[in-house]
Parts: structure tokens; C-alpha cells; sequence
């Protein structure tokens, strides 16, 4: 038997699960390519308990209750809480009933500990990848402006372009939940890779899909078809799709299989002031490679992406 000696990408995953988010988690958790330092959360799609306890949920339906969960921002950096729990559940997990978790958070609240952990690795060897309102990164990168050297990848859900919005005509929830936090991302000097809903709409969790993870057994697949069913049922109900899309996995997948996605460099800037764009992401191809600092996804192979998910919490089970 050969061993594979490819050093594995370390990753911290700030997020707020939330039903795709916890796909990501899983996902991430299983991939033998990455190894997950800590998960950092966000108060979002639900308030910050729900969204802690829920990151510590599933990180143990993975069998592995031993990565720390930090707890980290309540509210966005200058606005008042949002949610989307119509799209995720009262409770974050779609149908599950979530119990308390077996394992308490860790000490330490999150942007200090994002800072502490990127600091005691070498510089650029340590990845983020944010699932939600950017309001963590955002904290760190005020506290620790070295962190603009020290991070990559970092790997964002958030933004829309060429598809529109989906919280309002023009803006995506994650950015209009903090578009203050993501505008400071943006222009922190930061290279930042976006998966936005012009991706993410591609990445389709048909019916197809979701029965070969629900196949596979073991609680990490199991828990990752529920809330897929939820969203099936709900995207359904107020949207009208007939497959719903799946958003934050992309950011991990593209960190294990980034031939799955098209990206194009940009510069990306955040509307923060006008009431009715609020959180628009102006994706800004036509400019000079040097004032291009961003990469914005622009397709993605959504059966690749499923296929990916697929096989690695198959392998895991
Ligand atoms: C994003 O918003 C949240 O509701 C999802 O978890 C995802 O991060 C999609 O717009
Ligand atoms: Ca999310």
C-alpha cells in the first residue's frame, strides 16, 4: 500500500449553519486532503447559540467533536442581526431536532482565535473559508492587519452578479447580512476567492443527487440528506425550483477540486450606502491585472461538485 505524503491544507471554517453550511462542514470534515483546525461562528441564518451549537452538531455526526468551535460575532459589525430562517429552519438544521451538544465551545472568542491559530502556522499555509456574514474575518483583519499576509487561500460564499439576488433584487444574504464586514474584506488587501450565486445557483441538489447520499449510511450522509430534503422542500415552496441550490460546499470543494470551477480575476466592491442595493457586490472584470485582486467563480460543475460530496462522505462512512 502506498501512502500518500502530500501534506494536507490546513482550514478554518467560519459559518452559521444553517443546512448548507452544514454540508460544507461535513464535507470539509471527511475530505482526507484537508485538515480543519477550528470552525468559527457567526450569528446569521440563526442567532449565534443556535448557529454554535449547531457547528459543534455536526462536526460531531462527522466523528469529530475534537476540532474546536469557537463562538465569535452576535451581530453584524454595524447593522442589526438578520436571519433566514425560513430557509434553513427555526432551529438551523432544517428538520433535525437539535439536542445539546456532548462537547462545550471552545475558550476564546472567534476573531482572536482565527488570529492566534494563522499566527502559529507559517505564513500562507493556513486557508479560511467563510460561509456566512463576514463579520469574524472582518474583526481579525481590524486587530491583525498581518493577516492580509499570512492567510490564503480565503475562499467566500457570498455576492451575485450576472444571477441577481436572493435576498433582495440585487444582493446575496451573506453580504447583505454585513455588508459593512464584507466591504472592509474586500478592500483589506486580501486576495479572495467568491463563490457567489452565479456559481452556486449551478450546483443543483436534483433529486437524483440527493438519493445516492442518502445511500451511502452513517450519520455524516444522513444528516447531510436531510438538509438537503429541507432544502428540496422549502426551495420548492418559496421559490418555485424544482432542485435547490446548494451554496456553501463550493467553497470547500473548490479547495479539494478546484477544476470544478471557472474563476476570473475581478475587484470586487460592496455597496454599503443606498437602503435598496444594500450589499450588492459590483464584480468588476474590465480592469488591469494589478487592480484585480479578487477571483470571482463564474461556473461550476454542479454534478462534479455532488459527485465530489458523494464519494468523499462515502468513503468516510
Ligand atoms: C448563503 O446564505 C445563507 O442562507 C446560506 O447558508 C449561504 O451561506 C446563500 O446566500
Ligand atoms: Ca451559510
Amino acid at each position: 500500500m502506498t501512502q500518500d505524503l502530500t501534506p494536507k491544507q490546513a482550514l478554518i471554517i467560519d459559518c452559521d449553519p444553517g443546512v448548507d453550511d452544514a454540508v460544507g462542514l461535513l464535507l470539509a470534515l471527511a475530505a482526507p486532503q484537508l485538515e480543519v483546525l477550528a470552525i468559527t461562528t457567526v450569528g446569521g441564518n440563526v442567532p449565534l447559540e443556535k448557529t454554535s451549537r449547531n457547528a459543534r452538531i455536526v462536526s460531531a455526526a462527522a466523528g469529530r467533536a475534537d476540532v474546536p468551535v469557537f463562538a465569535g460575532a452576535a451581530r453584524p459589525l454595524a447593522r442589526p442581526p438578520a436571519g433566514a430562517g425560513e430557509f434553513h429552519g427555526a432551529e438551523g438544521l432544517g428538520d433535525e431536532t437539535p439536542t445539546e451538544p456532548q462537547t462545550a465551545l471552545a475558550e476564546g472568542e472567534a476573531a482572536d482565535a482565527l488570529i492566534d491559530i494563522v499566527r502559529s502556522r507559517p505564513a500562507r499555509t493556513v486557508a479560511v473559508a467563510v460561509m456566512g456574514p463576514m463579520t469574524n474575518l472582518a474583526l481579525a483583519l481590524r486587530r491583525a492587519p498581518d493577516l492580509v499576509d499570512r492567510l490564503a487561500p480565503v475562499v467566500v460564499m457570498g455576492g451575485a452578479r450576472s444571477e441577481g439576488g436572493n435576498i433582495t433584487a440585487s444582493a446575496e444574504f451573506n453580504i447583505w447580512a454585513d455588508p459593512e464586514a464584507a466591504a472592509e474584506v474586500f478592500d483589506s488587501g486580501l486576495k479572495v476567492i467568491a463563490f457567489g450565486l452565479d456559481a452556486t445557483h449551478q450546483v443543483r441538489a436534483t433529486e437524483a443527487r440527493i438519493a445516492r447520499i442518502e445511500a451511502i449510511g452513517g450519520e455524516a450522509a444522513r444528516l447531510a440528506a436531510s438538509t438537503l430534503r429541507f432544502s428540496q422542500r422549502i426551495e420548492r415552496q418559496i421559490v418555485g425550483w424544482e432542485a435547490a441550490p446548494l451554496h456553501d460546499p463550493c467553497t470547500v470543494a473548490w479547495l479539494m477540486r478546484p477544476d470544478l470551477f471557472e474563476l476570473r480575476p475581478c475587484r470586487i466592491a460592496v455597496e454599503t450606502i443606498s437602503d435598496l442595493t444594500r450589499g450588492h457586490t459590483a464584480v468588476e472584470f474590465r480592469v488591469e491585472a494589478a487592480a484585480a485582486p479578487h477571483l470571482w467563480a463564474v461556473s461550476a460543475d454542479g454534478e462534479g461538485v455532488f459527485d465530489l460530496i458523494a464519494r468523499t462522505l462515502e468513503a468516510a462512512a
